[in-house]
């Protein structure tokens, strides 16, 4: 009796890790409208015929899975004509299938073929994506992997954007990314299906674009001091120190760019970041200040410039602000705004508005007679009047209008967009007056917020954890859907340095934004997205990509108790970890006490070590926390 248990037992562990470890893990982000697993799978033959019409918009799509499905698994992949009898099918239908619009795809996997169908080229490439993330993980490998079989499990895939304008903003100004470094952003976002990278190419640590009828723009306006350690407060440039650190892209460099991103599917919207945020520009030209006279101004460093202390908007201790009284400064603008507008096909100009000092502006005469002239009531309103100026030239180029949410204070160009930052409420009230808005709100969109505790995250001055960039929920309840084109997550770059670290702010955040944005509202689910999460993890990991591990770390809540002790709260952001804890300044493991409820330090104790595990694995990095910083958060002096 015993015996037959044990043969059940082993038959029944034997069947069922055999299963799991057979059973395909089907894991898309961002969750495709419809997708229907059928039983059976794709075997990858030893020879892969890729079919495809000579349409010249799909060569970037023939490109990217000929090299995937050849580099990791050493398959022989080639291109044919179109054909019944291909491995890969990509077919563009002949009559448009309205339900999966632009951008949308079928894909149907079955034992004998693949087959991507498309209205245009960019459904297949995006059907293209999908079919790469059906592979197993080892797809992602940059080196010949050693599987015999390369499986994909049966399905059929029916999908389409939610909002056309699903964008990612870089920030090239703070820290300079070379040209090759964008282009791997691009590569890396368009995995995830966002179809739009915003540029915000000058500000007050650098100008990045070459104009070629404004040269000292780049030749004094890219160059600043290289520091380290915590920008914003970093010591002030000595004149001896070289201003070698920074750099631009020439117009070639930007046509390049510009060609690599819609190849990929990718429109490239510029940012020119005034009045405001000018310093770059100022110092390159002074006379577009209200204070020309001031010749000490440099391209910032990371030094302080700005005081926050009395809240928005700062007080400038430089003036970083062209000088919206100024004639020259619309002759200036002119002139960069026809070079932009002519080396970016994309129909908006993006030109800040954002944080604009005042305080400079309210001493200066010129602005006081701009004022009387033209009967400006305050200086939100004379920044009203340079962005109705503005607008003016960016719409005789051509293009459309946007700026950041602040453009609303001075009374809103007729024309303008709005890229609502400051919470949704700038955006709505555009939509409300009927104008074009893009949602990138800080409380859910700002990936250069930390995304765990400070006390192991790279220090700023907020945080944005994953399960709340999951909530995105761009589309406002209450305003007419079509002002509202999509929205997208921004990566400021002060404490960005390097491309490394770029990666690491930008996913897993921008997993749930490119969801946000792509996928059906109603299927949003945390868990089953973080198991997704999970498996493209261990894709980078593969692909030797960077990424933030801050959603398996705890989260710390600590209280003063009436006895005026403290009292450590631990929480984790997903399920099923453990927290392992010491007060005695040794390494825990999931052999020291296990945490069950709020920690009360001992008397003497001066760290707190936590360490998350999964079963037996450990799966946060150690968070360490001093008995300085608990006594802090608890407002113990
Ligand atoms: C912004 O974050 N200043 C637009």
């Amino acid at each position: 009796m015993r015996k037959i248990h044990l043969l059940l037992l082993y038959l029944f562990t034997t069947f069922t890790s055999y299963s799991q470890a057979t059973k395909p893990e089907v894991a898309i982000i961002p969750e495709p409208v419809s997708l229907k697993i059928n039983t059976g799978q794709f075997v990858l033959p030893r020879n892969v015929v890729i079919a495809a019409s000579a349409h010249p918009q799909l060569k970037s799509t023939v490109a990217f899975l000929r090299e995937r499905l050849s580099v990791p698994t050493g398959r022989n992949v080639t291109v044919s004509k179109p054909s019944t009898t291909a491995t890969i099918r990509l077919i563009l239908l002949p009559t448009p299938d309205n339900s999966i619009g632009k951008e949308g795809y079928h894909l149907a996997v079955t034992p004998q073929n693949i087959v991507i169908r498309a209205n245009q080229p960019a459904g297949l490439f995006y059907g293209a994506q999908t079919l790469v993330q059906l592979f197993p993980n080892e797809i992602e490998s940059a080196e010949l992997v050693k599987k015999t079989s390369w499986l994909v499990p049966c399905v059929e895939v029916t999908d389409y954007p939610r909002f056309g304008w699903r964008g990612l903003m870089f920030d090239v100004s703070r820290h300079f990314f070379t040209k090759q470094e964008v282009k791997q952003y691009i590569d890396d976002m368009v995995r995830y299906k966002y179809n739009l990278l915003h540029l915000h190419l000058t500000d007050d640590e650098g100008w990045r674009i070459e104009i070629k009828s404004l040269p000292k723009l780049t030749q004094v306006g890219a160059w600043n001091v290289k520091k380290e350690g915590y920008f914003g407060n970093f010591s002030p440039p000595q004149p001896n120190e070289p201003r070698t650190y920074g750099g631009f892209y020439t117009q070639a460099d930007i046509k390049e760019l510009v060609l690599y991103a819609k190849e990929r599917f990718v429109n490239i919207l510029p940012e020119i970041d005034v009045p405001g945020h000018s310093l770059a520009a100022v110092v390159s030209y002074p006379e577009l200040s209200c204070t020309p006279g001031v010749e000490n101004y440099r391209v910032r460093s990371g030094e302080q410039i700005m005081d926050w202390s009395h809240g928005a908007p700062p007080i400038a201790l430089v003036d970083n602000t062209l000088c919206p009284a100024n004639e020259k400064v619309y002759e200036f603008l002119d002139k960069v705004i026809t070079e932009v507008a002519q080396l970016f096909p994309f129909e908006y100009i993006h030109v800040g508005g954002d944080e604009t000092p005042q305080n400079f502006w309210e001493k200066s005469d010129a602005i006081k007679s701009l004022m009387k002239k033209e009967n400006l009531k305050n200086l939100h309103e004379v920044q009203g009047y340079f962005e109705r100026r503005l607008e003016k030239i960016v719409l005789s180029k051509g293009k459309k209008f946007m700026g950041w949410d602040e453009i609303l204070e001075g009374g809103l160009a007729p024309s303008a967009a709005v890229m609502s930052w400051r919470g949704m409420k700038g955006g709505i009230q555009a939509a409300r007056l009927k104008h074009e808005v893009v949602m990138s709100p800080t409380d859910f969109a700002y990936i250069d917020y930390m995304q765990g505790d400070v006390s192991i995250e790279p220090r700023i001055y907020a945080t944005l954890r994953l399960s709340k960039a999951y909530q995105f929920e761009p589309m406002p309840d209450s305003v007419d859907a079509q002002y509202i084109k999509g929205g997208q997550a921004n990566l400021w770059t002060e404490q960005v340095y390097n491309m490394r670290h770029a990666q690491y702010m930008t996913w897993p955040r921008g997993f749930a934004i490119a969801e946000s944005l792509w996928s059906p509202k109603e299927s949003k689910d945390w868990k089953d997205f973080i198991n997704r999460v999970e498996n493209h993890f261990n894709r980078f990991k593969i692909a030797e990509k960077n990424y933030a591990p801050s959603m398996y770390e705890p989260i710390f809540n600590v209280t003063k108790t009436p006895d005026n002790n403290v009292k450590i709260a631990l929480s984790t952001e997903i399920e099923g970890l453990d927290i392992y804890y010491t007060f005695d300044n040794s390494f825990p493991d999931r052999f020291y006490p296990k945490y069950t409820e709020a920690l009360v330090p001992p008397k003497d104790a001066v760290m707190l070590k936590v360490v998350t595990y999964r079963g037996k694995e450990p799966v946060g990095r150690l968070i360490t926390m001093p008995v300085t910083e608990w006594k802090a958060r608890a407002g113990i002096k």
